[in-house]
């Protein structure tokens, strides 16, 4: 099975798998149980890494394949923590048509990461984004609340330098 595992290591405590074991013994019977407790996991680490996910299968004796599809199915799950620095890439018609791409394969290349990944030092993670409704300024992206407008390939390095 080609699961794939986060970029970041994993570091859930033991007060946080007692959590997940009390929300897997809650549920356990119930019908449907699968999906609440894949979102309450979610909530206790904050993402959902195949760690997590391991733990679940083997308490519900349910095959990780089936967890997996699920989990990435859904993009409500998401297999990777937010980085301390969130950078969004606006995908948007606007931003688009005015070299988004090439912007959000600079940042690719420069973090080494894909979409919805963060970096192993968990600094940065990046997605790409739907319309910010600030096409004004495109292209456009956002570092948590930081707001980038008409940017181009070459303001990238700078731009992340800023974080480092
Ligand atoms: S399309 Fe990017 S802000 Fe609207």
């Amino acid at each position: 099975m080609g699961v794939k595992q986060s970029t970041v290591p994993f570091a859930g405590t033991n007060e946080q798998y007692e959590k997940l074991l009390k929300v897997i013994a809650e549920h356990k019977d119930d019908k449907g149980a699968l999906m609440p407790i894949m979102q309450e996991a979610q909530e206790i680490y904050g993402y959902l890494p195949i760690e997590v996910q391991s733990i679940i299968s083997n308490e519900l004796d349910i095959p990780l394949e089936k967890i997996y599809g699920i989990a990435t199915f859904y993009s409500q799950f998401s297999l990777s923590p937010k980085g301390k620095y969130v950078i969004s890439i606006c995908m948007g018609t606007a931003c688009y048509v005015k070299g988004a791409g090439d912007i959000y394969n600079k940042f690719k290349e420069l973090l080494n990461i894909s979409d919805g990944e963060c970096t192993p030092d968990g600094k940065f993670s990046f997605d790409s984004c739907r319309c910010i409704g600030a096409c004004g300024l495109a292209p456009v992206i956002t570092i948590n609340d930081d707001v980038y407008g008409k940017i181009t390939v070459d303001d990238v390095e700078g731009i992340l330098a800023k974080y480092e």
